[in-house]
């Protein structure tokens, strides 16, 4: 249906209360504050405690959504969870996020785009709105993180933190709303980072779990060199769609918080300033599917985006995936 535009009816997120501090993390393996720091601009991250899964993140940012957007969970017609930490295989977190929250009448399913995942189900539920087969989606980027974190590995156990943020998306009026979107692939890269076994590729074993397979495996320096590359590209693209003159129209970049060296190498690359970057990476580190949700979610009730400002959402990780997504708020 074209001409039919859809933005965000509201926002909400949740971080459970334990800090884990890099304080902490100097007297679990070899590493400093100093090294994080300059290396990754983290301080802190959160961390669930061992009875709370992903939908339980899951469930409290919905809920904050749901209220904002002044609807109820009976409301809501589709829930989408992105996430690469779902609550198990199977049944999806999306199923058992409909059960906590109430919201018997929605159509549920997953999808799995890593840091990227909250871009690629706002996408699918700007479709689904557009086509006039939901009026509304909840959409959740939502991660325990630290489920799969390899506590030995200080390559990286000091980058990850568990989060869930969540948008109702709907219909809007006037010319506010999702302008543009952009999301690519490159799967030739998808050993660069993985949960290599639990799958039906290295199904479980004693001799998986002996040689550690079932946590997150990264190799950091290599990710790097793509993400300023394809966060550029991505950026530049999106806003080329949406119609932009120049990038200096962006009010507020809300990007994938993987690290902020790589998300100042990527504003001075695009030519936006680096006062327009949200950051909270130095509270919550990277929580995948749930950074760019929860920085979205933050930005808006702290009033550091306000009505009528244009936003870019840029992201990228595990698969290799990408998206951009350019909103006037
Ligand atoms: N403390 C101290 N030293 C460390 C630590 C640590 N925590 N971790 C690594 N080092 C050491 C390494 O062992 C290495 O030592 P060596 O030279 O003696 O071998 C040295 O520091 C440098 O390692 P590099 O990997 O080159 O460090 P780099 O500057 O690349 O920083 C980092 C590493 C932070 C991981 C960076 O590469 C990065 O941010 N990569 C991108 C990650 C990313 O984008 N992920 C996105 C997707 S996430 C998702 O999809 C779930």
């Amino acid at each position: 249906m074209e001409g039919v535009r859809v933005g965000f009816l509201g926002v909400g997120y949740f971080v459970p209360p334990k800090i884990l501090s890099n304080a902490d993390l100097e007297k679990m393996v070899d590493t400093s504050d100093a090294w994080i720091t300059t290396r990754t601009g983290i301080k802190e991250r959160r961390i669930a405690a061992d009875n709370v899964a992903t939908s339980d993140l899951a469930k409290e940012a919905a809920l904050a959504a749901i209220k904002d957007a002044d609807l109820t969970p009976l409301d809501i017609e589709l829930i989408i969870i992105a996430t690469i930490t779902p609550d198990m295989q199977f049944p999806s977190t999306a199923c058992i996020v409909q059960d906590k929250i109430g919201a018997k009448k929605a159509a549920c399913f997953d999808i799995s785009a890593a840091c990227a995942g909250y871009l690629y189900a706002i996408a699918i539920a700007e479709q689904f709105i557009k086509a006039g087969i939901y009026k509304n989606a909840l959409v959740v980027g939502a991660e325990k993180l630290t489920a799969i974190t390899d506590w030995s590995d200080r390559n990286t156990c000091v980058l990850f933190g568990d989060g869930a943020g969540a948008s109702v998306m709907g219909k809007v009026e006037g010319d506010k709303g999702i302008l543009s979107v952009y999301l690519g692939a490159d799967g030739t890269q998808h050993d660069i980072l993985k949960l290599p076994a639990g799958g039906s590729r290295l199904p479980a074993s004693h001799k998986t779990v002996d040689e550690r397979l079932h946590y997150l495996k990264m190799s950091g320096s290599e990710l790097f060199k793509h993400a300023v590359k394809i966060m550029t590209e991505a950026g530049e693209r999106a806003a080329k769609i949406a119609g932009l003159n120049s990038p200096q129209e962006i009010d507020c970049v809300i990007p994938h918080q993987a690290n902020v060296r790589i998300l100042n190498a990527v504003a001075k690359k695009i030519g936006i300033a680096e006062e327009k970057i949200y950051f909270n990476i130095e509270r919550y580190g990277n929580m995948s599917s749930a950074s760019t949700a929860v920085a979205l979610a933050e930005a808006v009730i702290a009033k550091r985006v306000k009505k009528g400002d244009i936003i870019l959402l840029d992201a990228f990780g595990s698969g290799l995936v990408w998206g951009a997504i350019i909103i006037k708020w």
